[in-house]
């Protein structure tokens, strides 16, 4: 059983914090012994010869044609690897493990919530990939065609990434739970050909009808040429428009079974993933083919200590992504590991189901979110402690930093005090695992993410003139460009630029993160230094949820802030002045929430609306996010001489008195 002898709540309380005093977890002797990689001297010799290191393990990958030169940095920051090779994305997770043998594996152990099973092959998902990438030649799209996918967690989503990988069509998947209108948004800007969506999605036992909503705002794209419908949750009376909608399973019945990979250029566009930036159009994340692939397998293998033959791997993220992308879909499919695949929420039916998904699959690696198993802990230690997780012997953590004490309850009650944690930070940017320990190496430090992965190179700087900074505070850069690294934005070349490499120059990417560098050279993530919230590890610009907020008609003026939250790490606390004379009320609430949810989605309603008359702007009329942020958190306000207006915070902190 798990945590075995955490006792009472009290008990286990006093244990953690007993186990916070220690600092350090060695890798256990015994998950040492069988790790892949357990020589320390692997972070010397990779950082001796970077190019050499990455180029070792891009061999690990299949190659239709070798490539020439590992890196061309000859115009930077537009960084190329590999050039001159050929491979394909879904020859490497589909067609090599076929031919070697080893068709019969499970890819995936797909749960639904209702109870359902699917267990998926590598032969399962060849077939069907070949099959649905031919209907998507037959639908028109060819090489460089941007196909949308928008999708529940389902095997499909996988075969309709890896069909467009096999004919060269980049993919722009939109995570689930984004609104039918930013789905728009993103085809719009991607100009997508072809989008495939589904009947309904299933969420703790109700069904959203997500065809329905995407006719209600995709009718007048013209870009978008057809609409593919996955049948999935069963519903009658779908829409679909002559000529422009098709059923999945037609369209892959019709099509030709065989369908080679194509050899694709090591540079060919793999994908495009938005994420949230500073301002509140969303960023098109590029990444190619050659170099993310050559991060993802090998992080993933080295990262999670892979052996594909007996761990059963759950990432527990969404397709949706970038944890997705290279965790559950390219890096576990490169490497030919078996997965495990969940549809729902963590408490539907019950707020054990994980812990029964994974007792039932046997799952030997576990990599989530630090807000999901700050919410596991909140229901209580008892819930997995119900369940035989002792298979797991590894646990690993992404997307937000983790709190120490959330990191010590993970490593006693889920990994029975046996597994190593691995705290990963990175990006949606960065394609792959960045700063992590190896498990079978480092010693971990609850909280610290700890060192670069072998080939990478991060440094903290001084904010004032990018100097190192060897132990203190600072802005978190990498220094050297790795494999998996973003190629640009799309069609939005001097953004990228501006937003990543204007501050220190060409060669420095500017992560957009804070970090900390201790003595022992272990990084510590604080968070953003743009406007950019983490709320439960999705990722969302306050320029964004704010011009979502203002669309209603009756608010004048919004400012959005992430405010410190014991649940999702960040909460979206909203100011909004409204104009005129009207008042506040809780129907308003719901109506600016409602809003956020159709613009955005659900999950980035405000937490809290705060009624502001007035918002703190600098001279120049700047908001001063800062201030605001002080005041939702109750702390003493800092400066307020650079105000135009210092009576403002008085006002607003009569406001947030008058309404608690
Ligand atoms: O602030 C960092 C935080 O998430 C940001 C990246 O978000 P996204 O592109 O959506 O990718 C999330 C999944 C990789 C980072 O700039 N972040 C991610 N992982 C960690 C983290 N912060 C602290 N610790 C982590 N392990």
């Amino acid at each position: 059983m798990a945590g075995t002898a955490a006792g009472d709540g009290e008990t286990l309380e006093r244990e953690l914090d007993e186990m916070l005093e220690i600092e350090r977890f060695d890798p256990p002797e015994e998950f040492r012994r069988q790790a892949l990689l357990s020589d320390p001297a692997i972070y010397e010799q990779a950082a001796a010869d970077p190019q050499g290191w990455w180029a070792g393990q891009a061999e690990a990958l299949h190659w239709f044609e070798p490539w020439e030169t590992v890196l061309d940095d000859s115009d930077p920051p537009f960084y190329k690897w590999f050039t001159g090779g050929k491979l394909n994305a879904s020859y490497n997770c589909l067609d090599r493990h076929v031919e070697a043998g080893i068709g019969d594996r499970v890819a995936y152990h797909w749960r639904g919530e209702e109870g359902e099973r699917r267990d998926v092959t590598y032969a399962d998902l060849h077939r069907d990939v070949q099959r649905f990438a031919n209907a998507l030649k037959d639908l028109g799209v060819r090489q460089g065609d941007v196909v949308g996918i928008y999708l529940p967690m389902i095997p499909e989503v996988v075969v309709a990434m890896l069909a467009c990988a096999r004919i060269g069509a980049p993919h722009n998947v939109v995570f689930g739970g984004f609104s039918a209108e930013s789905v728009k948004e993103r085809m719009e800007f991607s100009e997508a050909k072809v989008l495939i969506t589904v009947d309904g999605a299933r969420r703790k036992g109700k069904t959203a009808p997500i065809k329905a909503s995407v006719d209600e705002v995709m009718g007048d794209l013209d870009s978008l040429k057809t609409v593919v419908v996955v049948r999935h949750a069963g519903l009658d009376g779908v829409p679909m428009s002559d000529g422009r909608d098709v059923w999945y399973d037609e369209v892959c019945a019709a099509a030709d079974p065989v369908c080679p990979a194509e050899p694709l250029d090591a540079e060919h566009p793999l994908f495009i993933l938005y994420t949230s930036g500073s301002t509140a159009s969303p960023k098109g994340i590029l990444h190619t083919t050659g170099g993310y692939l050559t991060g993802v397998s090998t992080t993933h293998r080295h990262v999670f200590d892979l052996k594909p033959e007996s761990d059963v791997y759950w990432c527990a993220a969404d397709v949706g992504w970038i944890t997705g992308h290279s965790y559950i879909v390219y890096g576990p499919l490169a490497n030919g590991a078996t997965s495990v695949m969940w549809e729902g929420a963590p408490d539907y039916p019950h707020r054990g189901i994980w812990w029964e998904v994974a007792q039932e699959t046997r799952a030997t690696i576990l990599y989530a979110a630090p807000t999901a198993i700050r919410t596991f802990m909140k229901w209580g230690h008892e819930i997995p402690e119900g369940y035989d997780l002792s298979a797991l012997r590894l646990l690993g953590s992404v997307g937000e930093p983790i709190n120490p004490k959330a990191w010590l309850w993970y490593h006693k009650v889920i990994g029975g005090g046996r597994c190593p944690i691995v705290d990963t930070w990175w990006q949606t940017e960065t394609g792959a695992i960045m700063i992590t320990p190896l498990p079978g190496i480092t010693s971990t430090k609850p909280g610290s993410a700890t060192r670069p992965f072998p080939g990478v190179f991060a440094e903290v700087v001084s904010e004032a003139d990018g100097t190192p900074v060897e132990s203190g505070q600072g802005l978190l850069v990498l220094t050297q460009p790795w494999p998996s690294m973003l190629r640009t934005l799309y069609k939005e070349h001097d953004r990228f630029v501006e937003t990543y490499f204007a501050r220190f120059g060409k060669e420095t990417y500017l992560v957009g993160d804070a970090a900390r560098a201790d003595r022992d050279g272990y990084f510590w993530i604080i968070g953003r230094i743009d406007d950019v919230v983490n709320v439960s590890g999705h990722r969302l610009s306050t320029a964004e949820v704010e011009s979502a907020i203002v669309a209603h008609e009756k608010v004048a003026e919004a400012a959005v802030i992430g405010q410190s939250d014991d649940d999702t790490g960040q909460a979206i606390a909203a100011f909004v002045t409204l104009n005129g004379e009207i008042e506040g009320t809780d129907e308003l609430v719901a109506e600016i929430g409602a809003v956020v949810a159709e613009r955005i989605g659900k999950f980035a309603r405000p937490k809290r609306i705060i009624w502001a008359d007035d918002l703190p702007k600098t001279r120049s009329g700047k908001i001063m996010r800062r201030l605001l942020r002080d005041i939702a958190e109750g702390r003493a306000l800092g400066d307020v001489t650079t105000l135009r207006d210092p009576s403002v915070m008085a006002a607003l902190e009569s406001q947030i008195q008058d309404a608690e």
